[in-house]
């Protein structure tokens, strides 16, 4: 199945592993090394930028230049689970769980 980015059908993948592999690895690669060619991905294995769930966080519900927003395509448990996938593997080692209820924060701090 191909996730279409920008349509608001919410992806079926649980887990953070399954969501990262599903959403995030098609730019980011399946060991989150990143790539660049065509355009620029910026590895998230071994990232300290991910050592503050807020960044993360932000990216992916705001988008990044060209990296897209899934706040309407992930739902907050999804959110949630892949980021705490990301700060616990690919050579990240970040301790402290990421909450579905801190993503829905995070929705109605932005606005
Ligand atoms: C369409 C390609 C694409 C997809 C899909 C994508 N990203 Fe990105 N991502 C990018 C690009 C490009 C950047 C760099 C943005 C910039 O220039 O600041 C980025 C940046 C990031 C950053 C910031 C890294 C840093 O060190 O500043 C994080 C975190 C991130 N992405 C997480 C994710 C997660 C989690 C997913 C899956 C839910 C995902 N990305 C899906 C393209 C993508």
């Amino acid at each position: 199945m191909t996730p279409t980015f920008g349509s608001r059908a919410h992806f079926t993948e649980e887990g953070g592993a399954a969501v990262y592999a599903a959403v995030c690895a098609a730019c980011h690669m399946p060991d989150g090394r990143g790539a660049s060619g065509a355009g620029s991905y910026p590895a998230l294995a071994r990232n300290p930028d991910l050592a503050t769930a807020a960044y993360p966080i932000a990216v992916v519900l705001l988008g990044q230049k060209a990296m897209p927003s899934f706040a309407e395509t992930l739902s907050n448990q999804q959110i949630a689970e892949v980021i705490g996938y990301l700060r616990t593997h690919l050579g990240n080692n970040y301790t402290g769980d990421v909450t579905a209820a801190e993503i829905a924060a995070a929705r109605v701090s932005k606005n």
